[in-house]
């Protein structure tokens, strides 16, 4: 199964792509936690990123796209994946399907999980990660909102999105996950 998990910062995208990726047996990658390691690795992907992620800012779609191509190629190619907040723009999903396309191992679908902002923000907060400052996390949700949501609109018209409450204990809504994805296959597979 290929799947991306989404949603805003702090909408549980790490905790939940661990959890489904090993119900699927399947690698879990995870943008942000490349991004940082090239960061602390010092290599040139990661110092012309490092401003970017400290301020909020999504780094530019070539450079995610080449921090991310080795780990996704191969993981595609043995079967599948989840991944956790890659792509994150229309342009990132286009350079994936370019990258995947032709092999027939893009997304299947997208879980997005939605949580209030409010939440989100406290969630952050108690975490207290280094982009987890308040001024950062304003402005990463905003982000979230110009450049992210517009991606998910356009996988929910290929009904290739599974809306998830996110708001409930970790395995409330891992138990959610599985059980909106399996109705989801199920008309996949009727529909067909
Ligand atoms: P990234 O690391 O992906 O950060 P993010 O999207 O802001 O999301 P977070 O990792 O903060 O939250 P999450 O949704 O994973 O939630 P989590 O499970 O941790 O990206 C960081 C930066 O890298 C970006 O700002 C950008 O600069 C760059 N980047 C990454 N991908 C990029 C891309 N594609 N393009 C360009 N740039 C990119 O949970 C959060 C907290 O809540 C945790 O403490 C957790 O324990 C807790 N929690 C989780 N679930 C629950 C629950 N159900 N109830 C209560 N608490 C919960
Ligand atoms: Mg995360």
């Amino acid at each position: 199964m290929r799947v991306l998990v989404a949603g805003a910062p702090g909408a549980g995208k790490g905790t939940q792509a661990a959890l489904l990726a090993y119900e699927l047996d399947v690698p879990h990658i995870a943008s942000g936690d490349l991004v940082r390691e090239s960061i602390a690795s010092g290599t040139p992907a990661g110092v012309a990123v490092r401003d970017a992620a400290a301020r909020g800012d999504l780094v530019p779609d070539d450079v995610i796209v080449d921090i991310l191509r080795p780990t996704l190629l191969a993981a595609a190619s043995r079967g599948g994946y989840v991944l956790d907040g890659f792509p994150r723009t229309l342009k990132q999903a286009e350079a994936m399907d370019e990258l995947l396309g032709t092999s027939g191992l893009s997304i299947e679908l997208v879980v997005h999980l939605h949580v209030p902002e409010a939440t989100l923000t406290q969630r952050l907060v108690a975490r207290g990660r280094e982009d987890d400052g308040a001024a950062v996390i304003d402005h990463r949700l905003a982000v979230y909102r110009s450049q992210t949501v517009p991606m998910l609109d356009w996988f929910a018209r290929f009904q290739k999105l599974v809306l998830i409450d996110g708001t409930g204990t970790v395995d409330a809504v891992s138990a959610a996950i599985i059980r909106d994805m399996q109705e989801w296959l199920l008309r996949r597979r009727l529909a067909s």
